[in-house]
């Protein structure tokens, strides 16, 4: 085949040249900037800073403590010392996401299982001030309750409960909270999505369900969002980072400390020579560039 038609052909022109525009734009784009993108684990929720998914995304793209599992059904689990909760939604706009403990979920029974108090050792949780939380009080003296006909009302039936020890639920403002612990070994509290004072119904096992709203910490992401960037954290200097197109940026895209498009500079320049060794190959005129 002819080699001077295979330069000329308009074709294999515009292939060439597209092929050297993805490799300039791919050289000149800032790796973790194209490295954090949202991540799902299948319930379609959207996984983003300060959240990262272990082994799917980069922990640089993520916030310290802010890793997140997926469970077999497809739903983010976070996991917080040694309990680990189902994440029904994360609102990014107030820094607060709902979850419920997983140990919940995924029984054939309509026993509350046994959960173990929430610790919130680290500082980047916290749950809201204006919520209430549940008492879980296990192996409650069944003998005693009988004479107590009020405390029967806060039984929480489990099929597989013998008839020595009852289980109990009841709201942290209960005026009965008192006398019902006496009459139980032990307790676990579980916050609930309920205000102080709000009525709620008889039935316990939904407020579980349903989760409660926990509060994050950790640095606000809407400037450099804004700004076109994606939110990070650089392990070296344990600070926030805004990656950008160009570079990462402390925090937002178009806040700069001079030397702003240095690095896009130097990965274009090593592909001058490239091009004009192309346009020289293909008789193009050089001028515009
Ligand atoms: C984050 O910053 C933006 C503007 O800078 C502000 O409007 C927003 O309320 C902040 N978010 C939080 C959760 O503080
Ligand atoms: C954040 O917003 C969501 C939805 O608007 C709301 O359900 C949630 O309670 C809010 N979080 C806090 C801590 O108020
Ligand atoms: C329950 O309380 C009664 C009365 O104090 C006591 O006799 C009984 O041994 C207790 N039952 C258990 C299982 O501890
Ligand atoms: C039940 O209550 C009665 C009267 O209040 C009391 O005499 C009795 O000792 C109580 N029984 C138990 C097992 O506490
Ligand atoms: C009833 O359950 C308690 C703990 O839940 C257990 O210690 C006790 O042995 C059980 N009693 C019987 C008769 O199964
Ligand atoms: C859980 O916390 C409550 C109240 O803070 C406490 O009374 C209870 O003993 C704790 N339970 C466990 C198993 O640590
Ligand atoms: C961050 O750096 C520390 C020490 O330099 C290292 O042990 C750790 O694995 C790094 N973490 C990540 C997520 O890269």
């Amino acid at each position: 085949m002819n080699h001077n038609f295979l330069l000329t052909s308009p074709i294999i022109n515009l292939f060439i040249v597209t092929l050297f525009l993805l490799a300039k734009k791919a050289s000149c784009t800032d790796p973790q900037f194209l490295a954090c993108n949202p991540e799902s684990c299948g319930d379609g929720q959207n996984i983003n800073f300060p959240f990262y998914i272990q082994n799917k995304q980069e922990p640089s793209c993520g916030y310290p403590g802010f890793s997140l599992s997926c469970n077999d059904k497809g739903k983010p689990v976070l996991k917080l010392s040694n309990n680990e909760y189902i994440i029904h939604e994360i609102y990014y706009q107030n820094q607060s996401l709902r979850v419920s403990n997983a140990a919940l979920f995924g029984k054939s029974t309509s026993c509350i299982p046994q959960i173990q108090n929430m610790s919130l050792a680290d500082d980047r949780f916290r749950l809201p001030s204006s919520r209430a939380s549940l008492f879980l009080l296990y192996n409650c003296n069944s003998t005693l309750l009988a004479n107590d006909s009020e405390l029967l009302n806060y039984k929480v039936d489990c099929f597989g409960e013998n008839g020595t020890f009852s289980t109990l639920a009841m709201l942290d403002d209960d005026p009965l909270l008192g006398p019902a612990s006496d009459k139980c070994e032990t307790g676990a509290v579980v916050p609930v999505d309920v205000y102080r004072g709000e009525n709620v119904g008889s039935e316990r096992m939904p407020l579980l369900e349903r989760g409660f709203v926990l509060n994050w910490i950790a640095s606000n992401c809407s400037s450099c969002e804004e700004s076109g960037g994606k939110c990070g954290f650089d392990n070296a200097t344990y600070h926030f980072k805004c990656f950008c197109p160009d570079r990462p940026h402390s925090w937002a895209c178009n806040s700069g400390n001079g030397n702003t498009g240095r690095k896009l500079i130097i990965d274009c320049i090593i592909f001058l020579p490239h091009l004009l060794s192309l346009l020289q190959l293909l008789q193009l005129p050089a001028l515009e560039f």
